[in-house]
């Protein structure tokens, strides 16, 4: 009775669905749980492999033709699924709704599995088995040996518990230790930060400038009140006085708190307090297991995996991992060595409409012997460190990293876990092009390019940073960042275009372009920056940079928080002034807003500036003692050095609003227009008003901040 049904519903279906005649051996089908189905699994629609591992290790490695790979929209929950040479040519994605549910009215269904609205390739586990106490308290043991220190219920990541409570709060040490090295190892804390809890499994996370720092506890000395952690920072922590401020919180104490959870290694027990909305026992709660959800790479750089395709799936729940003695502190979070995502030794790689998310470290890790990889209109959110890294740190490069796409991506809510990591980082590669990316919600720098402190090669040109919108980054976490920074040279990068808004550090140094150490030979164009903490511009020190027909808007809003931080620089700022060419800044508008005194619109740290100022606009509203230079002189003194001889402090009739922030055109009587300032072209994704929230813009916010 159940076969005649079957075979009638085969039948109907192949006559129906004329994507996947009968003949076609090029579509797979990979279904994860039990179907009447007769016969072994070859992954034809009606024997359907099980699990997308079955279906590589069947594929025909001298075949010619691709092969689809269609996944039934549920969880794969997965161990590291590896694309090597051998699985050239193939595409994975998510079957159509048809054959969907064509799986659902012949599945045996003796196991609980949902259908989502794409296949989504797990790197967790689900944890099950959840007992409660009351009070929204539940606990589970987990199956196997891991830490777990992430935890997702219902597509949504639950904290681990932190103290102090609330997260814009810190905790402050007393004093760092006077030894530089012991300094590295902890520090002295104040009477009850420690002493009232077990400490075994316990991470303290201490703030340095632009890192933080995150450690296991050693032990604790009680006599002198000194904190020991079994595994180092990079500085020696209290050397960022003013942008550390002796700040640290301590995360998986277990604490009751709504909606977080800590774990107790020893037990291997999770302890879960939810807020009531919903029952752990009915929905479903996955920790990542694995670093690497999916790995495309070649084992040899001259045989690389090359023509795969991912589209309309989602990739999540990477872990992170940090041995008890393992230093986990560097710019960019860049001591991380996995990502969801994992690139290498590959060519002819298209990842396009695709969620990566819920991850530990970076969303996408495009690495070393890489050629044509583009990945765009995806979705790259919740990360545990950045969105998308491309490139290495170590040189010399000898598997370069090229030809790389980012291309309409939006890259969002990063440094869950690592709050260094980088929306977009990009560090010795060339020709890449990141183009019509929105890059929002990043715990400290937007864009990042180049991986070279000073003028040594950086084995990074030709980067293209084109109509990005890159908004909410720093979030007054971090300090030492920028929307856009840039460190050594590299002859052909250009950022143009772009709209980089609310910028803010903690306390000090940020801007909205930072050209940091070396950054030479770059073009900055066309981009409309405002609502930043310090300058719009600001380059630390480099070399033949040109800057044409910009817009720095709104800049130096810092409230600083403490009494004696520094206070904002200006508009624009140059801190070593070399003895060469620094910039060209020609036809850009400064729109200042600074309602102070003692305001720089130019300002350089050193005598010894060689720059070109020409054809600018500078402009403030509410006074019109604006300063420039070393001696914060007046505009007629600045004139008289040779600078900016046709420019002019004067409106420049913008044709928005600028109390809405549109900084975009200008009317064709400007004088901007008349000394060559060309209207710059809005980005569709952009949105009028001035507000630093905009918490009305953030779409697919998983994560509350
Ligand atoms: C399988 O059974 C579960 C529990 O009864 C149900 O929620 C789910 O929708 C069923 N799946 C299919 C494909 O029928
Ligand atoms: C945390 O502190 C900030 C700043 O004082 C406050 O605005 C916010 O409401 C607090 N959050 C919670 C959840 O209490
Ligand atoms: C506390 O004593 C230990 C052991 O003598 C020492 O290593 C540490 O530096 C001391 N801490 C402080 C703050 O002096
Ligand atoms: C957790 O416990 C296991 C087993 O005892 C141990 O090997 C591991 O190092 C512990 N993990 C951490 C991060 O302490
Ligand atoms: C890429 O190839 C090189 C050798 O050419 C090899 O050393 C490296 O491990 C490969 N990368 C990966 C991720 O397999
Ligand atoms: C700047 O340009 C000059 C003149 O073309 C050139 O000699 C110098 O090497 C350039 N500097 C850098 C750091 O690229
Ligand atoms: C200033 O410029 C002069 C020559 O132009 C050069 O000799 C000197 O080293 C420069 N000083 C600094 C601090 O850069
Ligand atoms: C103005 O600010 C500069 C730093 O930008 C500082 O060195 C100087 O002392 C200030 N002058 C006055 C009068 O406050
Ligand atoms: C800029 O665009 C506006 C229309 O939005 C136009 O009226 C104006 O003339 C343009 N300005 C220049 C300098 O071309
Ligand atoms: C302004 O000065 C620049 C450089 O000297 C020159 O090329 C340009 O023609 C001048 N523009 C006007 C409107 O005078
Ligand atoms: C967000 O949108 C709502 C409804 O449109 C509005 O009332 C609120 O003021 C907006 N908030 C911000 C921060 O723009």
């Amino acid at each position: 009775m159940m076969m005649i049904f079957f075979v009638l519903i085969i039948s109907n279906l192949l006559y129906t669905i004329h994507s996947i005649p009968p003949s076609l051996p090029s579509q797979l089908y990979v279904v994860p749980f039990r179907i009447f189905s007769e016969g072994n699994a070859d992954g034809s629609v009606d024997r359907p492999y099980t699990s997308i591992q079955q279906a590589l290790d069947h594929i025909d490695t001298d075949r010619k033709q691709r092969i689809i790979i269609n996944l039934y929209p549920t969880y794969h929950f997965v161990n590291t699924i590896t694309f090597t040479e051998q699985h050239s040519r193939i595409r994975l994605t998510t079957m159509n709704n048809e054959i969907a549910s064509f799986y659902e009215k012949i599945a045996i269904n003796d196991s609980e599995y949902s259908r989502l609205p794409h296949a989504s390739i797990s790197g967790g586990i689900p944890i099950t088995g959840w007992t409660t106490t009351g009070g929204n308290i539940y606990t589970a043991t987990v199956p196997q040996p891991i830490f777990v220190n992430q935890l997702f219920a219902n597509n949504q990541r639950v904290s681990r518990t932190r103290l102090p409570l609330n997260q814009s709060y810190y905790f402050q040490y007393a004093a760092p230790l006077q030894d530089p090295n012991q300094a590295r190892y902890g520090f002295q804390y104040d009477r009850g930060q420690f002493e009232n809890w077990p400490l075994d499994d316990a991470m303290v996370v201490v703030y340095h400038s632009w890192t933080t720092s995150h450690h296991y506890i050693d032990r604790i000395d009680t006599t002198n009140r000194t904190i020991f952690f079994t595994n180092p920072s990079n500085s020696p922590i209290g050397t960022y006085v003013i942008q550390g401020q002796r700040r640290f919180h301590v995360e998986n104490l277990c604490i009751w708190v709504p909606n977080s959870f800590c774990f107790v290694n020893a037990t291997r027990t999770i302890y879960l307090m939810t807020d009531g909305s919903y029952d752990p026992t009915k929905v479903q709660i996955i920790t990542p297991v694995e670093e690497f959800v999916v790995i495309i790479a070649g084992t040899d750089v001259t045989n690389p995996v090359s023509d795969i395709i991912i589209d309309n799936v989602v990739i999540e729940h990477n872990a992170w991992n940090i041995a008890r003695t393992e230093q986990a502190d560097y710019q960019a979070a860049s001591f991380l060595t996995s990502a969801a995502l994992y690139i290498a030794n590959a060519t002819s790689i298209v990842i396009s409409d695709v969620q990566i998310r819920h991850t530990g470290t970076y969303g996408v890790w495009i690495k070393e012997g890489t050629t044509n990889i583009n990945l765009m209109n995806s979705l790259i959110s919740d990360t545990g460190a950045g969105g998308v890294r491309v490139g290495q740190m170590t040189a010399p490069v000898t598997t370069p990293t090229s030809s790389i796409q980012i291309l309409s991506n939006e890259i969002s809510y990063g440094g869950n876990v690592f709050p260094s990591g980088v929306g977009l980082l990009i560090h010795r590669a060339t020709d890449v092009v990141a183009v019509d990316n929105s890059i929002h919600h990043q715990r400290y720098t937007g864009v990042s390019v180049g991986w070279e402190w000073g003028y040594n090669p950086s084995y990074t040109s030709n980067i293209l940073i084109h109509s990005n919108y890159i908004y909410n980054t720093g979030e007054h976490i971090l300090c030492d960042q920028g929307g856009i920074y840039t460190l050594g040279i590299q002859p052909g990068t250009v950022i143009s275009n772009n709209v980089i808004k609310n910028v803010f550090s903690y306390a000090a140094y940020m801007w909205g372009i930072y050209l940091d150490e070396g950054s030479s030979e770059i073009v900055v164009a066309n981009n409309v920056v405002y609502n930043i903490g310090w300058a719009g511009l600001f380059q630390h020190y480099g070399a033949n940079n040109t800057i044409i027909n910009n817009v720095f808007a709104r800049t130096s809003l810092i409230t600083p928080p403490q009494p004696d931080d520094p206070i904002p620089d200006g508009d624009l700022r140059i801190m070593l002034t070399e003895n060469h060419l620094s910039w060209r800044f020609i036809n850009n508008i400064v729109y200042d807003t600074y309602q102070g005194t003692n305001h720089s619109i130019f300002k350089s740290d050193s005598s010894n500036v060689s720059v070109i100022f020409n054809s600018n606009i500078y402009y403030n509203p509410f006074q019109t003692k604006l300063l420039f230079g070393i001696q914060q002189t007046s505009f007629e003194e600045w004139q008289k050095t040779g600078q900016d001889s046709n420019s002019t402090i004067t409106d420049p009739l913008f044709v928005g609003d600028v109390n809405q922030c549109d900084f975009f055109t200008v009317q064709s009587n400007s004088p901007a227009a008349k000394l060559g300032f060309k209207n710059i072209t809005k980005l569709p994704k952009w949105s009028l008003g001035c507000g630093i929230d905009n918490s009305n813009e953030s779409s697919n916010q998983f994560y509350h901040w």
